[in-house]
């Protein structure tokens, strides 16, 4: 790209919770706010803004990925997931069970990352789990109630296993 290749308008088309969009864009647009201003799928919240929080997660391709620190146009050709495609999931069910639910601002991220784990490792190690969940930071939880809601799935997910063998 050339200097100016930033401001170029460019029509895109991604697909987004099994949808596809097309829309058009400026080359230097970040996922996150594609999503929230021209798709209207809000779920993804600007919290930093710099990687550090995890409001922004979504999970592209089953890997978790914090939309503010990448171009829309870098997500042409991915499968994208966000909370709005997590509508009466077993982790989203779990959260409200467990009352692991956040601010507004947090809650969205916390579920995606602990979907992207679950997609990657069925029976993660606690060790894990507080890795993963280091990725998202909240200066009000204790993370308690979103471990017990990432349990509860992870017991459901192999209780299924079981009974499918
Ligand atoms: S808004 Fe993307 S990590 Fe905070
Ligand atoms: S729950 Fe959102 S900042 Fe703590």
């Amino acid at each position: 790209m050339n200097s100016h290749s930033a401001d170029r308008k460019v029509t895109i088309q991604l697909e987004i919770n099994k949808e596809q969009y097309e829309r058009d864009i400026l080359a230097s647009d970040i996922l996150l706010d594609v999503l929230r201003d021209k798709i209207g799928l809000t779920g993804a919240k600007p919290g930093c803004l710099n990687g550090d929080c995890g409001a922004c997660t979504v999970i592209m391709n089953k890997q978790p990925m914090k939309s503010c620190l990448m171009l829309a146009i870098e997500a042409i050709d991915s499968e994208i997931l966000t909370i709005e495609g997590l509508k009466n999931t077993p982790i989203q069910r779990a959260f409200v069970e467990h009352f692991a639910f956040q601010c507004g601002y947090c809650t969205s991220g916390f579920i995606m990352i602990c979907q992207a784990l679950l997609l990657n490792d069925r029976n993660p190690s606690p060790e894990k789990i507080e890795t993963w969940l280091s990725s998202n930071i909240c200066r009000c939880t204790g993370y308690k109630e979103i471990e017990k809601a990432i349990y509860s799935v992870i017991e459901l997910l192999n209780i299924k296993n079981q009974t499918n063998q």
